[in-house]
């Protein structure tokens, strides 16, 4: 079985940063590839690891159901949209990609969501590891369709908004009947200052112990304000070591080797 890797957090506090540099550190470091999964519908999986996505799961429903297009006689369009769903897929030497899209209506979300699930079932037995990139809320773990998370990143802002959305995914994921196996809370851009007294409380308050603190990292503005790939910042960078090392911690080094 794939070891499953999700990324949560409020939209913004940096779940892309942290499930790219988490995909960079098991291709390159670890050596292994990784199905990754961008569940955002506000899809950016693809250009922070600096490819084009074509089509996305979302389109591919839209072209066959909407606009009925050539279903070959004989077949379902269920049948068929999980046999063209391989054209949503970014092959690449190290890793794969499928990206969700939006999908437009409550109806249409579901299905998407159905698919999307039905394709995590199977890549979970060819790859070593899968990354998803999930969108703010968890309604994929919600609709069951990462069942068995091995590590759950949580990405939190350091202010208190910030740590009361965590705590309510935190809640929202123990009510859910899925498997958490490890949570990490992630704090992205603290400052040099550190935490404020009211925060920190806040946290104790709920029992939230932070797994890890990044600091605002030029390098990575850099490259998101030049449509540059995460896989090219420098392999010193700091944010991108703190992940790898967060990630060590958590595996056992054993089943990465595997
Ligand atoms: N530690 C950081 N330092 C500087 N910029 C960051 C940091 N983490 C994330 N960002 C930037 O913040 C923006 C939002 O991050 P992103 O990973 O896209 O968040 P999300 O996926 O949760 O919406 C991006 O432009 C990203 O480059
Ligand atoms: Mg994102």
């Amino acid at each position: 079985m794939a070891l499953t890797i999700a990324v949560a957090g409020k939209g913004g506090t940096g779940k892309t940063t942290v499930a790219a540099l988490s995909i960079r550190y098991i291709t390159e470091v670890i050596r292994k590839s990784v199905s990754a999964i961008d569940a955002d519908p506000n899809a950016s999986l693809g250009m922070a690891l600096g490819v084009t996505v074509e089509k996305t799961i979302a389109d591919l429903r839209d072209d066959v159901i909407e606009r009925r297009m050539g279903i070959p006689p004989g077949m379902s369009k269920e049948a068929y949209i999980e046999y063209c769903i391989e054209e949503c897929i970014i092959e690449n030497e190290k890793y794969d990609l499928l990206t969700m899209g939006r999908p437009e209506g409550p109806k249409c979300y579901c299905y998407v969501n159905n698919l999307l699930r039905k394709y995590m079932d199977r890549v979970g037995n060819s790859y070593p590891y899968v990354v998803i990139d999930n969108e703010a809320g968890m309604e994929h773990l919600s609709r069951r369709t990462t069942n068995n998370v091995d590590l759950l990143l949580l990405v939190c802002e350091p202010t208190i908004i910030g740590v009361v959305s965590a705590q309510r995914i935190i809640k929202l994921a123990s009510e859910l009947p899925i498997i958490v196996k490890e949570k990490a809370i992630i704090l992205n851009r603290v400052t040099k200052d550190g935490l404020s007294p009211a925060i920190q409380n806040k946290l104790d308050e709920f029992g939230m112990d932070v797994s890890l603190s990044i600091a605002y990292d030029h390098e990575i503005y850099d490259a998101a304000s030049n449509g540059k790939s995460l896989l090219k910042i420098h392999e010193q960078n700091e944010t991108f070591n703190a992940i790898g090392n967060l990630l060590r911690n958590y595996i056992n080094v054993e089943v990465m080797s595997k």
